[in-house]
């Protein structure tokens, strides 16, 4: 039995599964990992996120494991300028996931395809100019050290609290929800804190049929902007995780990010 072999198999199964279930890297580099253009504006710019295969036009040829870590957990192109890619959401990944992602997006078939670079119109420019925030890296603690595994996969607080780190990107950092900047036509977001603005009277039920089935708790439809549809493909023990965690976090009144 060729043991590489097997443990390579393993990890691939974990990165696709990491990928489809929590971290999107194909909602913005494309279903085939050959890029994708996320916002094309006369005045905005031409946003537009690499091929991450191996084929023509390919970004990540020469990535080494730093290249990679910088990419995905710091928000810096290779070389070190800040990217424009939203690395907040996946700086606190551990070693161990972040090479299993890797892990899948190698398994995939080379796309041929060159987007071309990211180019800022008049108002992103002009935006980044006010708010260099807006850049992950200018908010990133790129001291602090990663874990090199994730917690153990069980139902606890400690591991819901590691998954519920892409929650804050939308939800805010105290899970407070509140409206967000950017697209107008996205509903607020929800509280998820056990507040009375919050989800103070779900179950563990409610919260699990929301993501499996996009249903709050009275049966009223979630919207699409709530990425329900990946997260409900999270094992049973990855859900009670998260909301073991949601059940430990402070109440706090909806909007208060
Ligand atoms: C919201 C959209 C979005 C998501 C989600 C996203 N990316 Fe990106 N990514 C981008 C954009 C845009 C760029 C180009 C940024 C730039 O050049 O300013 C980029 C650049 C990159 C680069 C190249 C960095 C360089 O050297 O120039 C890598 C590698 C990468 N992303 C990997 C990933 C992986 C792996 C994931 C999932 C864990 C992911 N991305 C998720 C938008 C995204
Ligand atoms: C891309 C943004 C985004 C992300 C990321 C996100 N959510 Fe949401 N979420 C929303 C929006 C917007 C709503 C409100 C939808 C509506 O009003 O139909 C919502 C609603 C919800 C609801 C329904 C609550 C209610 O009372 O309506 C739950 C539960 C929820 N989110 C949990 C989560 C969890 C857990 C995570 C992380 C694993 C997460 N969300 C990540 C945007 C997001």
């Amino acid at each position: 039995m060729d043991l590489n072999a097997a443990a390579l198999t393993r990890a691939i199964a974990r990165g696709k599964h990491l990928i489809e279930t929590r971290v999107s890297c194909n909602a913005c580099h494309g279903a085939d990992f050959g890029g994708g253009v996320i916002v094309e504006q006369v005045f905005v710019g031409r946003w537009v996120a690499p091929n991450l295969t191996l084929g023509k036009g390919s970004i990540t040829r020469e990535y080494t494991a730093v290249d990679w870590d910088h990419a995905v957990r710091h928000g810096l192109r290779r070389g070190g300028r800040s990217s424009s890619m939203p690395s907040t959401d996946f700086t606190n990944l551990s070693d161990h996931e972040l090479s299993d992602i890797v892990a899948y997006i190698r398994s995939r078939p080379p796309v041929d395809k060159d987007l071309g670079s990211v180019k800022f119109g008049p108002v992103l420019s002009f935006l980044l100019a006010f708010n260099p925030d807006m850049l992950a890296a200018a908010v990133i603690d790129h001291e602090k050290t990663h874990a090199v595994e994730p917690p153990q996969t069980a139902p606890t607080a400690e591991f819901g609290e590691h998954l519920a780190q892409v929650c804050r990107g939308c939800h805010g950092r105290n899970l407070s929800g509140g409206e967000l900047e950017g697209d107008p036509n996205m509903p607020i977001v929800a509280n998820i804190t056990p507040h009375e603005t919050g989800l103070k009277d779900w179950t563990e039920e409610d919260f699990i049929r929301a993501l499996r089935e996009g249903k709050r708790k009275d049966g009223t439809a979630i919207s699409n902007y709530m990425p329900w549809r990946a997260y409900g493909q999270m094992s049973d023990a990855e859900l009670k995780a998260i909301w073991a965690y949601l059940r430990t976090v402070p109440p706090v009144e909806k909007g208060n990010h």
